[in-house]
């Protein structure tokens, strides 16, 4: 009887919302793909819905993998790496540690600061705050609502009428927690710093920042399954949720494998172009100021990447190239600076992988915004997405000096 009852309030609550998913004895691998086989198995297990979960994607022979490998897998997984002469690596061993390690320091009502993660309502919180202390520059703007119906926040920072714009648009990707929390470090310093650079970025163009774009990828990463990165809108005909945002923009969508059909693959680009509201909202409101914007940013992890259009494909480079080369190569001389930190910059598909329907490549190609870069962040896969929160701070202070740098070349060679 007292099973029954168990099993039928299961059965109408579903699992609650304060049960977490774990990953204890969950291992991130490194995998070298150095053959076509090889090649085949990894893109297999990369859409496999349970057991296997992609970190870092790949882009053919001569790349790596990251792969994290639930321990009901690992002996499988084992057989499978040895049988066909994988090289691999363990990255992480167990990610619930690491994840038990980052609650411990993270509070939900905290004062805000960088010395711990922030809820979506803390950040929103946050926001109110600044738009009230910073009213004669600030001001509030929404793009739209995501599929679950929270508001997409941003803020605009304008010192004066006619100046040239910057977006950036931060944590598409719900588990990659640092981007968000580097991105209000970033709206801090540009607010209150005392230093020529800053001040100058602060009253000579105007700031777009959207700080959680994903909104309900994010409140679901933090509530329920730290490894989220999709949106949370559900694929008809598949048990799998969600669809990639940063692969649904219309511009050569689903190309060269730059996204993936299956729903249960972390970079599904979607049904269709823009099937997810939160892309649609963006390319709507981007489209209405297009002409205001000449920098786009997006902010990632992890990798430690610069990455410019195009993503769609490999070998195909935009006309501006050498320009955006010599902004990329600024910055990431700018971002080893403080602590040495070794960021490599490019296009997309030739130094990481081929990635299509980028919200950078649709804004590059569709809305004319001739400088667009993706950053990924800290670190090389150490701890990935799951970066201590004692790295807020020293990426943050990174990517301070990387956006400065890479605003100043823009503006020497005429992109501002
Ligand atoms: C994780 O692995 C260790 C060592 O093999 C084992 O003792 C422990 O029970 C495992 N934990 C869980 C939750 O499976
Ligand atoms: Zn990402």
């Amino acid at each position: 009887m007292k099973l029954f009852i168990l099993i039928s309030a299961l059965a109408v609550f579903g699992v609650s919302w304060a049960e977490q998913l774990r990953y204890d004895n969950h291992t991130v691998y490194k995998v070298l793909i150095e053959n076509e086989n090889q090649l085949t198995i990894v893109k297999h297990l990369s859409t496999l819905p349970n057991g296997y979960n992609l970190w870092k994607p790949f882009h053919g022979v001569g790349s790596d993998a990251h792969i994290m490998v639930s321990p009901k897998m690992k002996s499988a997984f084992d057989s499978l790496m040895k049988l066909n002469d994988f090289g691999t690596e363990v990255l992480i061993e167990n990610v619930q540690s690491l994840i038990d390690e980052e609650s411990s320091s993270y509070k939900r009502d905290a004062t805000f600061g960088w010395t711990s993660y922030h809820s979506l309502d803390t950040i929103y919180d946050w926001i109110d705050d600044i738009i009230a202390e910073y009213s004669n520059i600030v001001t509030p703007f929404v793009i739209g609502k995501s599929y679950e119906g929270r508001e997409i926040r941003g803020i605009k920072i304008s010192s004066k009428d006619g100046n040239p714009g910057i977006f950036i648009e931060t944590n598409v990707h719900a588990r990659e927690w640092i981007t968000s929390a580097t991105v209000t470090y970033f709206i801090n310093q540009l607010l209150t710093s005392d230093r020529a650079e800053l001040k100058n970025m602060r009253e000579n163009i105007d700031w777009y920042i959207i700080p959680v774009y994903n909104v309900d990828g994010f409140v679901y990463s933090h509530e329920k399954d730290r490894m989220w990165r999709k949106s949370r809108q559900p694929v008809s005909g598949s048990n799998c949720m969600g669809a990639d945002i940063n692969r649904n923009f219309d511009s050569h969508w689903m190309e060269n494998g730059g996204a993936l059909s299956d729903p249960c693959a972390e970079t599904f680009g979607g049904p269709k172009p823009f099937s997810e509201p939160e892309a649609q909202a963006l390319a709507d409101f981007v489209t209405n100021i297009q002409d205001k914007i000449n920098i786009y940013l997006s902010f990632h992890s992890y990798g430690q990447y610069l990455l410019c259009p195009y993503g769609h494909s490999a070998t195909e480079l935009p006309t501006n190239y050498a320009d955006l080369l010599e902004i990329g190569k600024a910055a990431a001389d700018a971002i080893s600076r403080p602590y040495g930190t070794k960021f490599t910059y490019g296009s997309t598909g030739s130094v990481l992988y081929v990635a299509s329907g980028t919200s950078v490549d649709w804004m590059f190609n569709e809305r004319n915004i001739k400088v667009g870069w993706t950053f990924e962040f800290r670190d090389k896969g150490r701890y990935g997405f799951v970066l201590p929160a004692t790295h807020i701070k020293p990426n943050a202070e990174e990517a301070v000096e990387g956006v400065i740098a890479l605003v100043e070349k823009s503006s020497a060679l005429g992109y501002l």
